[in-house]
């Protein structure tokens, strides 16, 4: 199978440049100008950006909360992404039963994954214990599995108490993997979420009152010194939502610590006012950390351009509104926390960031494609245009204006947190290892396609 692209106008996160590529057997054989080649397919992107496949490592799907599952399978949850230009994910592992093992949980994602992915993908591994076998596993998992990150919570029922998440960061650090951490501090919200039920404050919008910003900065902190005390062990702040939160990065990142982070479209582009919606809608939005005042997604979009916040991923974690988010319609904490936006990211992010000049087309594949793909050990397999890379590839049209509604969109749940929201710039091809999986918002690959990709080990010291 071979195609040509020829015409476009093709970004990588250094360069721009008027471009043909050839891809064959799956792979970027050639790029240049005016490629004269017999491909079984000639595809003319004049007036189109080429970028590499968007890459989500931030996705959570058949997550198992215990409450609830998850409305997306690996499927459902792949066509959604690779529909919205995504080409790789990386999902985060839920937990397993009490006491299991790492290898319990990578054994069910393979499970779930495996004949279902339509594009290429990985696992984060989960901690929710410590001790010497699981930091023994944890080795044989980076070594034999390729799954070089884990990621661990400072708040929810499986939060790893800070002499523990020392031993993990020191053992990851050792293995050249990196440790993802959710940064909220629990005894706070604990606190404060007990304060508001017993006064009867129960509705959504007390869920961003009972985690207030303060909660993550501390957590973001208290995180980054303990990476510091761990011989400066590489880390990785997930979904990063406040102004406070950033101040820490900054500095720490000024010191010279190897401290990423990431945020999301929903802190970027909506706020804490959508607690307040009529009917309830509130409970769309009760994710953790919750969503903020406006300013700080100025401030996060401030910290994409200065370089302080290197990725753009989704936390895609898919409750219905009409189904699971009800659990917490007279109660705000029996909500499942988690919403859709595997889709929506590269149009969001694109329209909001690059039209409307907030960040340059070149960040914006940096932070949706390139820098995922270094931190996590893909790169340059994924999130590149070079010859040699697998040619994961999206079209996207800037002239294409699309109003995000749900109807359209193929993730299996019933609402979208951007309704009604505007992009100018649509994804209108989806190439995946050379093969086209969709065309104009249509999915035309074969289920199960995706391949599990064992990951490389990151060289932090190239990685800025
Ligand atoms: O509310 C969220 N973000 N749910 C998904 C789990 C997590 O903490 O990432
Ligand atoms: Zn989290
Ligand atoms: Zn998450």
């Amino acid at each position: 199978m071979s195609l040509l692209i020829k015409n476009g106008t093709v970004v990588t996160a250094s360069d721009i440049y008027k471009g043909d590529i050839y891809i064959e057997d799956g792979v970027i054989k050639e790029i240049g100008i005016n490629i004269i080649k017999d491909a079984d397919e000639i595809i003319d992107a004049k007036n189109k950006y080429i970028i590499p496949g968007g890459v989500d490592v931030h996705t959570h799907l058949d997550l198992d909360v215990g409450i609830a599952v998850a409305n997306d399978d690996f499927y459902t949850g792949t066509v959604a992404a690779a529909c919205g230009g995504t080409t790789t994910i990386i999902d985060h592992m839920g937990f397993g039963p009490k006491g299991c093992n790492l290898k319990h949980q990578v054994e069910v994602y393979h499970g779930h994954a495996d004949g279902r992915a339509v594009i290429d993908y990985s696992f984060h591994g989960v901690i929710q214990h410590v001790n010497d076998d699981i930091l023994d596993e944890m080795e044989e998992i980076v070594e034999d599995e390729g799954i070089s990150s884990f990621k661990l919570y400072l708040t929810y029922d499986y939060m790893i108490d800070d002499e523990n998440v020392l031993r993990v960061l020191n053992k990851l650090k050792d293995l050249k993997g990196i440790t993802t951490v959710h940064c909220e501090n629990h005894g706070s919200i604990k606190r404060l979420r007990e304060e508001y039920v017993k006064s009867g404050f129960k509705s959504p919008i007390y869920h961003p009152l009972s985690r207030p910003v303060e909660s993550e900065g501390e957590a973001v902190n208290r995180m980054i010194n303990l990476a510091a005390i761990a011989k400066e062990a590489p880390l990785y702040i997930v979904h990063l939502s406040s102004a406070l939160g950033l101040d820490y990065i900054k500095m720490a990142r000024e010191r010279g610590q190897k401290v990423y982070s990431e945020t999301c479209p929903q802190y970027l582009i909506l706020d804490e006012s959508k607690y307040s919606l009529p009917n309830n809608e509130g409970l769309k939005y009760i994710i953790s950390p919750p969503l903020r005042e406006k300013k700080n997604g100025e401030a996060l979009w401030m910290g994409i351009n200065e370089g302080y916040i290197q990725t753009i991923a989704t936390d895609h974690c898919p409750f219905a509104f009409n189904k699971e988010k009800q659990m917490g319609k007279d109660d705000f904490t029996k909500c499942p926390n988690g919403a859709p936006g595997i889709e929506e990211r590269i149009p969001l992010i694109f329209s909001e960031g690059v039209m409307k000049n907030r960040i340059s087309i070149n960040k914006f594949v940096d932070v949706c494609c390139t820098k995922p793909a270094k931190i996590f050990g893909l790169y340059p397999k994924k999130g590149t245009i070079q010859v040699g890379s697998d040619a994961d590839i999206v079209i996207i049209d800037p002239d294409k204006e699309v109003t995000i509604t749900n109807s359209k969109l193929h993730s299996n749940v019933d609402y979208s947190a951007y309704e009604g929201i505007k992009v100018k710039g649509y994804p209108i091809l989806t190439i995946s290892r050379g093969e086209i999986i969709v065309r104009d918002n249509k999915f035309v690959g074969k289920k199960g396609r995706g391949k599990f990709i064992k990951r490389g080990k990151s060289d932090w010291d190239n990685i800025l």
